[in-house]
Parts: C-alpha cells; sequence; structure tokens
C-alpha cells in the first residue's frame, strides 16, 4: 500500500519574527523555492502521492501554495488550533493513522536523502544525525542497530545522535495509540505533548525503530541557518542567467518572472518570482516574490514578499584629499 506523507506545519516560527508575521516559516523561500516545495520534491521523486499538512499559524497560505504548485498531489489538511507541540499535531492528524504506512516530515526540515530508499525500508525508521549539542533536540540511544530509547532534549544526553524530523511509521495505528495515551495521560515534556515521547511509548509497547544516518540536515529555523541553507542548496539548485548590465557571481537563481539590471548579484543570492532589483549589489541574500530593491547594498538579509528597500545616490562636490567613511 502506497505511502502517505505527514507535514506538520502549525507552529508559529516564532524565531524568524518578523518574517514570519507575514508567512509562515514553510513558505520561506530557499534557494528557488518555498521550504516546503523543497520537502514535496523530495517526496514526489519517491512516488508520495497523497499528503496531509497539519496547519495552524497562516495555514491557508499552506494549503494555497501546495494546492496550486503540486497540483496533481491529493491533498488533505487538518487545523491544529493551538501549537502544543509535535505530538499533538500529530494527532490532529490522527484519523490518517489508520493503520496505513506514513511518513511524517517537520515542515521545516531539509535533507539529502535516497528518498525511494528510505521510503521503502521493511520497518518503522527515524532519520537521525551525529551531533554536537544533543540538547537541543530528541535523542535516540542505539544497541545492534535497533532504537532502544528515545529521549526529547535531555538535560544529560544519552548519545549523540539527534532525531532530525523524519519519520517512517509502518504501525500507524500505534503511533495513534500512543498520542491517545500521551493525551489521556497528559504526558507532557517542557509543556508540550512530543512525538519523542509518543515514540517511546511504542517502543516500550513492543515496536522496533531503525536509525536512518543523514548526511545532510538544514537547519531553516533562524535567519542564519536560513541563509546557510540557501547557501548549500543553491550550489545544486543555481541558475545562473544572464542578467542585463549586471555582473554575475555565482551561484545565484533568479526567477524568470524577476527583473534584475544594473546590478551586481552574488555570490548567494536568491531571488523569487516578481522581484526587482535595479543598480543594487546583492549578495548571500534571499529576496523573496515582488519585493523591491533599488540601490542598495545588501549582505546577509532576507527580504519578505512585496517589501521595499530603495537606497539613493549621493550628489557630492568633494574637495581634494577629503575623507567621508
Ligand atoms: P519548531 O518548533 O521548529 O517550529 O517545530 P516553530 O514552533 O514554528 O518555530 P519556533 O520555535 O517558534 O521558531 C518544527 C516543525 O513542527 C511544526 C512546526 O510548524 C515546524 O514545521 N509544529 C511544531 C507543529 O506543527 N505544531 C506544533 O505544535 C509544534
Amino acid at each position: 500500500m502506497s505511502l502517505r506523507a505527514l507535514i506538520p506545519v502549525a507552529g508559529a516560527g516564532t524565531r524568524l519574527r518578523p518574517l514570519t508575521y507575514a508567512v509562515p516559516k514553510s513558505l520561506l523561500t530557499v534557494a528557488d523555492k518555498p521550504i516546503v516545495g523543497h520537502i514535496l520534491d523530495g517526496l514526489q521523486s519517491a512516488g508520495i502521492e497523497e499528503v496531509v499538512l497539519i496547519v495552524g499559524y497562516k495555514g491557508d497560505q499552506l494549503v494555497e501554495y501546495v494546492r496550486n504548485a503540486y497540483p496533481t498531489l491529493k491533498l488533505h489538511w487538518v487545523v491544529q488550533t493551538e501549537a502544543q507541540g509535535l505530538g499533538h499535531a500529530v494527532w490532529c492528524a490522527r484519523d490518517y493513522l489508520d493503520g496505513r504506512p506514513a511518513v511524517i516530515v517537520l515542515g521545516d526540515t531539509l535533507v539529502e536523502l535516497e528518498w525511494e530508499r528510505f521510503l521503502g525500508l521493511p520497518q518503522n525508521a527515524v532519520g537521525v544525525k551525529q551531533v554536537e549539542d544533543p540538547r537541543r533536540f530528541g535523542v535516540i540511544t542505539l544497541q545492534d542497530g535497533v532504537v532502544t530509547g528515545f529521549v526529547e532534549k535531555p538535560e544529560n544526553p544519552p548519545s549523540d545522535l539527534a532525531l532530525v524530523g523524519l519519520y517512517l511509521i509502518l504501525d500507524t495505528l500505534r503511533l495513534r495509540e500512543a498520542l491517545e495515551e500521551l493525551l489521556r495521560r497528559n504526558l507532557r515534556t517542557r509543556g508540550e505533548y512530543q512525538l519523542t515521547d509518543a515514540l517511546e511509548l511504542m517502543r516500550q509497547s513492543g515496536s522496533q525503530f531503525y536509525p536512518l544516518r543523514v548526511q545532510t540536515w538544514y537547519d531553516c529555523g533562524k535567519v542564519e541557518t536560513l541563509l546557510e541553507t540557501n547557501r548549500h542548496l543553491l550550489h545544486r539548485r543555481a541558475n545562473n542567467p544572464e542578467l542585463p548590465h549586471c555582473a554575475v557571481i555565482p551561484p545565484i537563481y533568479v526567477a524568470p518572472t524577476a527583473r534584475v539590471e544594473y546590478a551586481v548579484v552574488g555570490p548567494y543570492a536568491a531571488i523569487a518570482d516578481g522581484a526587482v532589483v535595479r543598480h543594487c549589489i546583492i549578495r548571500d541574500s534571499i529576496v523573496n516574490a515582488g519585493a523591491y530593491l533599488e540601490a542598495v547594498l545588501v549582505e546577509h538579509s532576507v527580504i519578505g514578499a512585496r517589501s521595499t528597500l530603495r537606497g539613493s545616490f549621493q550628489r557630492v562636490s568633494l574637495c581634494d584629499d577629503s575623507r567621508i567613511q
């Protein structure tokens, strides 16, 4: 039976404010498309045809984007009215935990993965990566290649293997039971219902989980990491177009409907649909759709959709040996 994908995207993305005052985190552009678009491309490449979005904060925008950009996907959505943690988010989609296998991918998780291999595994599996400071993550312990414990944001991590936000669940009915138990017994960690805690309940009642080590895991949680992810993705997804009266320093991505002229662009500039960039120097930055930039020098920046950033040229008469800095 073919897999269903569940994508929780209900969070408010507070660490990305003010950008997320206007759009949900998963709709922020990285390289050539929004974060959720990169996730859906990976899933579609492995044959996923049905997706359940778990929406909350600005959920209408997400549903609209996915419906328009991925018209062939069979799309469902459920609403998590209050972000009470990832376990609660997945519980909100419990009607889709009906025995059919599912893959859960967090809406801000970008990984480089052989999707087909991961989704074809004959057992429950979780994506993991070694990290330097596991205390911010869900962490697993392992023995003989099988997960022997799940713990969320431990103060004293029992290993350095962090959950990256990618879960293949074959026993979806058991996951549903575990989530219902979490809510019934009000089991929270750090005030939230955690998916990690539900997986631990499943494990304790006999489900086995296997780790899949992910080599590349991109974070999109903060502006700095969003830009870092943009830099990585541009190495593969740049289009480096010829632009009128511009100097292009690859890698860059400029959407076909963006207008860029009289500018120095790159390295690492991503300019989305309908944006206008004139007389600028722009590097290591993301310009979202419809933004207007004129006569500015921009780096390490993210410009929200339809924003205007306009500088000016100076008119000066400067006597010899002057210094203005
Ligand atoms: P995060 O905790 O990283 O996202 O959750 P956030 O809460 O939106 O961001 P900050 O911490 O406020 O900056 C990881 C993923 O899980 C989803 C989020 O939308 C994100 O895709 N999530 C998290 C939910 O859908 N519901 C929740 O209750 C919590």
